[in-house]
């Protein structure tokens, strides 16, 4: 390993006091291959002289460039499928008939990275429900990594990621290439917005939702993170609503106030009835 001991550790305990990822000791590799970039665009001669600079100056926009290397970006048009089988076919139904008096419904995907989960969902919710054209929509997506939500409100995408998961039908209908990219168009873009929420920090005032989307991410932080984080998330949720974790996340003896729900292949989460 390049970095000192203390070095990586220094590291370590930026990333896990800025944004709760947890990097275990084996994961040097991980940090120099991620820093490695930064200090090549910062101008830094050396990923030692990177962690030096962090080391010795106050908390500034590098250290938050830093901690966001660290993120693991990995997303996909709908990630997993099933889960988004489950909103098409049971839990938006459900929702419309509960909210039919409202007319509203709102959804937040939190650490939803490059932007391909919400584009997802607002391109199902167009494609299956006409009737919530006359509905107050509200798709809020929230990350902790400023790059990546600018690259999510762009709506850019490469061949390679709209290979990944997109159908053709949807590709052709509501994107536009252009070079060697696809825009996504506005009638969908405009669906989604966009905020910096630190799952590990404060949280904003977020109105009450009916789905809360925070999948694989979880996976990174360590128990009481996920505690804070789930608590939270409880506080937020409406008591009729619906939580998607990851495949590989559950609130299992976590948060016992929630309950899990299958639809077919998928598991969602709903808060116990008191
Ligand atoms: C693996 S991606 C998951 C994207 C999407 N939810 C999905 O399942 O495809 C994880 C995302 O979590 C974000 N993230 C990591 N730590 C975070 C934190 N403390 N607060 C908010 N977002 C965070 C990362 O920036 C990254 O975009």
């Amino acid at each position: 390993m390049t970095l000192s001991l203390p070095e990586f550790n220094y590291v370590r305990r930026l990333v896990l006091d800025q944004s709760a990822i947890v990097l275990e000791e084996d994961k040097g590799y991980l940090v120099e291959s991620r820093l490695l970039p930064l200090a090549r665009r910062e101008g830094i001669a050396s990923i030692n002289l990177l962690v030096q600079k962090l080391q010795a100056e106050p908390f500034s926009g590098l250290h938050r460039l830093a901690v966001e290397a660290m993120t693991t970006n990995e997303t996909s048009f709908f990630r997993d499928f099933h889960p988004f089988e489950a909103l098409k076919k049971f839990v938006l139904p459900d929702l419309i008939t509960r909210r039919a008096a409202e007319r509203a419904l709102s959804v937040w995907c939190a650490a939803s990275s490059s932007g391909q989960e919400p584009y997802s969902l607002a391109m199902l919710i167009r494609e299956n429900f006409p009737q919530l054209v006359s509905w107050k929509i509200r798709i809020l997506a929230t990350d902790l990594s400023t790059d990546i939500l600018a690259r999510a409100r762009e709506g850019r995408y490469s061949q390679l990621e709209v290979n990944r998961g997109l159908p053709a039908s949807l590709l052709v209908k509501y994107f536009e290439k252009r070079g060697c990219d696809w825009y996504l168009r506005d009638e969908i873009r405009s669906m989604v917005n966009y905020q910096i929420v630190n799952l590990a920090g404060a949280w904003p005032f977020l109105p009450p939702v009916d789905i809360v989307m925070i999948r694989n991410v979880l996976i990174y932080f360590g128990v009481e993170s996920k505690k804070e984080i789930l608590a939270k998330v409880q506080r937020v949720l409406r008591p009729d609503g619906y939580l998607f974790l990851g495949g590989a996340e559950t609130t299992f003896s976590i948060n016992d106030s929630f309950e899990r729900v299958q639809f077919e292949r998928a598991t969602c989460y709903r808060l116990r009835k008191t």
